[in-house]
């Protein structure tokens, strides 16, 4: 029997998004406040013939099987890097929404990298995965490491932050997905000629954050991004106006969407919150999850 590993990896929620204008490069500098959820994915890599991805959960038929897959261009990355053989069947185990804006692309990338990693003996350093990670996408280094950070740059370049507490969260999944370039060109559109300032963390989200006060964070919760998914997906108000009638402390939407995210007082409040969303027939799903969660993790 050939050797197998799985890695266990978190999806995010962005507590604040704080997005730039647009740069040069066509990306935007961000202050992105990431907290890891307890949603998760398991990429399981087993020795092949050649490079495959399959695909397992309720939106497997949305994911590429193919090499635009981020679990195949980890797999290939590090191959490149180590002059390896990229032979490796990857499947992926599905929880975290598709193009929902939790970084379920970016979470089976870095988990695939983590795996090939044991499975290969590489024994690459952090550094070198985390530079790895960078080149895949803005998100990707985040889901490797987990807990809570802020991301600077395009939200590639990390600072662990110190998350005092257990946050209860609520997320309503909507049907299909909304391209993450797309809510950043929407945003563009929307700020066309408004003189964006350089963005910048907000200092009692950052203290809320590390004293575990839910309270005071549900009121310091922003998303730069949120007008334009509204903007996309006006029926995403009908969501978020149901989740903070049925007792949520505060709602936005999750990244660049169209998963909304709510936070709740306590596990039970979360439980009321999930189950009145469901029946309000705004969204497709509602789950309850905790945070902060460890990142990509071999189990
Ligand atoms: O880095 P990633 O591949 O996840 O980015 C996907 C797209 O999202 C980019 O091509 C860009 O259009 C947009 N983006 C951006 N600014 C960022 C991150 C992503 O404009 N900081």
């Amino acid at each position: 029997m050939s050797a197998t590993v799985t890695v266990r990896v978190p999806a995010k929620v962005n507590v604040q998004l704080a997005v730039g204008a647009a740069r040069p490069d066509g990306f935007h500098d961000l202050a992105n406040v990431f907290l890891a959820v307890g949603l998760y994915d398991e990429v399981t890599v087993t020795e092949s013939d050649e490079l495959r991805v399959t695909c397992a959960g309720p939106d497997a038929g949305q994911v590429p099987l193919d090499r635009t897959n981020l679990a195949a261009r980890a797999a290939l990355a590090l191959a490149e890097r180590y002059g390896r053989r990229p032979g490796v069947h990857l499947h992926i185990a599905k929880d975290i929404p598709v193009a929902g804006g939790m970084a379920g692309g970016s979470a089976d990338g870095a988990a695939a990298l983590v795996a090939c990693d044991a499975l290969w003996g590489t024994n690459a350093s952090r550094e070198e995965l985390l530079d790895i990670c960078a080149e895949l996408g803005s998100d990707v280094p985040f889901s490797l490491v987990g807990g809570a950070a802020l991301g600077t740059g395009r939200g590639e370049k990390l600072r662990p932050l110190e998350a005092g507490g257990t946050f209860h969260w609520v997320f309503a999944m909507a049907d299909g997905g909304l391209s993450t370039p797309a809510v950043f060109r929407e945003f563009d559109r929307l700020n066309e000629g408004v003189r964006i300032p350089g963005p910048t963390a907000s200092d009692e989200l950052l203290a809320a954050l590390a004293k575990g006060d839910a309270h005071t964070l549900a009121g310091a919760l922003s998303n730069d991004l949120q007008p334009a998914a509204l903007s996309l997906r006006p029926s995403l108000a009908d969501t978020l106006a149901a989740g903070r009638a049925a007792g949520a402390l505060a709602g936005l939407v999750s990244g660049s969407g169209p998963t909304t995210a709510f936070l709740a007082a306590d596990a039970e409040s979360a439980t009321a919150v999930a189950r009145a969303l469901l029946a309000s027939g705004t969204c497709r799903a509602a789950r309850v999850a905790e945070s902060p969660a460890v990142g990509a993790t071999v189990v």
